[in-house]
């Protein structure tokens, strides 16, 4: 049993998204080690850490694809089930079916989610909203298309209108731009960043790469096995924990952001924390500044102290 620490970022309400004491492994292997974590409405997470550090598993846990071994997790104060229309997933490829034109891929989730009398009634609003979408993502003449006809870049716009059609409360990303090349991911960026302030999504979005985070969130999480407790487990023996929760100042979605001193300082101390495998803060030295930011200590963690 944990102690939660007297903090209103440890009470579920008001939060959109709220996980307590959660586990989760896969065999022997332990990945994710006591995650705690809350994110309001509204935030754009960016979630970073070494491959294989379980970025995507813990995606894979909001989603509810799996379910975790211990702890709880809830989104808008309820439990999380399974997969469901108020989780939006954009992944870095595959997202799309190839023998659906652009436009069919976009009203897949309507159409899978409607019975038959539903999608009849509604099928003219989501052919409106669907071309609507189309045009928000620059898209407006392809509808026809098929996805081998489309360039990557094209193909993961298709992927976040195919999501946002949806209505999701939260949109999870695993690397949704990894396969891309640099200017048209920038593009995107910029892009996805513009979706979301018209919109004010909730957006949780998993990159290995840390500039692109700090560029697009509001919040970034860094997730990594690389820390010291006071466990007497060897370092490769326990699972990842946030180790890093900062809250990031976001005045404009210009790129100039990304070549200031302050965001090269603050992508060092990140790599340094999360990434590098020498260095192993202790996990009372965390730098967990968001003010949303807790965790709870069993007491072999609080005897590490
Ligand atoms: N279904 C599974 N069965 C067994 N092990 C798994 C499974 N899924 C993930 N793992 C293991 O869990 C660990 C975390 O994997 P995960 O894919 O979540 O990492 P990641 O941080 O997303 O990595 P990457 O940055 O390379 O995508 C890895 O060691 C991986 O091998
Ligand atoms: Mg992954």
């Amino acid at each position: 049993m944990t102690e939660p620490s007297a903090n209103a970022a440890a009470d579920p309400a008001g939060k959109l998204l709220f996980l307590e004491d959660v586990y989760k492994s896969y065999g022997p292997k332990i990945v994710l080690d006591d995650i705690d974590l809350s994110v309001r409405a509204g935030e754009f997470c960016g979630l970073v850490g070494p491959s294989g550090c379980g970025k995507s598993t813990l995606l894979r846990l909001l989603l509810g694809a799996e379910r975790a071994d211990a702890g709880r997790i809830l989104l808008d104060g309820a439990p999380l089930g399974a997969p469901d229309p108020q989780r939006g997933i954009v992944f870095q490829k595959y997202s799309l079916f190839p023998h659906l034109s652009i436009l069919d891929n976009v009203l897949l989730g309507p159409r899978l989610s409607s019975n038959f009398g539903q999608w009849r009634r509604q099928r003219a609003s989501f052919m409106d909203e669907a071309a609507s979408l189309l045009k928000t993502m620059r898209l407006e003449s392809d509808g026809d298309k098929y996805p081998h006809q489309l360039s990557g870049g094209m193909q993961q716009r298709v992927a976040i209108a195919q999501a946002l059609i949806m209505h999701p409360k939260i949109l999870l990303m695993d690397e949704p731009f990894g396969a891309l090349d640099p200017s048209v991911r920038e593009d995107l960026q910029v892009h996805l960043l513009q979706i979301w302030e018209e919109r004010r999504m909730t957006v949780f979005f998993v990159t290995h790469d840390i500039h692109e985070a700090l560029f697009l969130s509001t919040r970034v999480l860094v997730l990594s096995q690389y820390y010291r407790d006071g466990r007497t487990l060897p370092p490769d023996c326990h699972g990842s924990k946030v180790v890093g929760d900062y809250q990031i100042k976001k005045d404009a979605a210009s790129t100039d952001l990304k070549r200031t001193a302050e965001f090269a300082d603050l992508a060092q101390t990140i790599r340094r924390e999360g990434f590098e495998p020498t260095v192993l803060q202790n996990i009372n030295e965390f730098n967990l500044k968001h003010p949303d930011s807790w965790r709870s200590l069993n007491p072999e963690e609080a005897a590490g102290s």
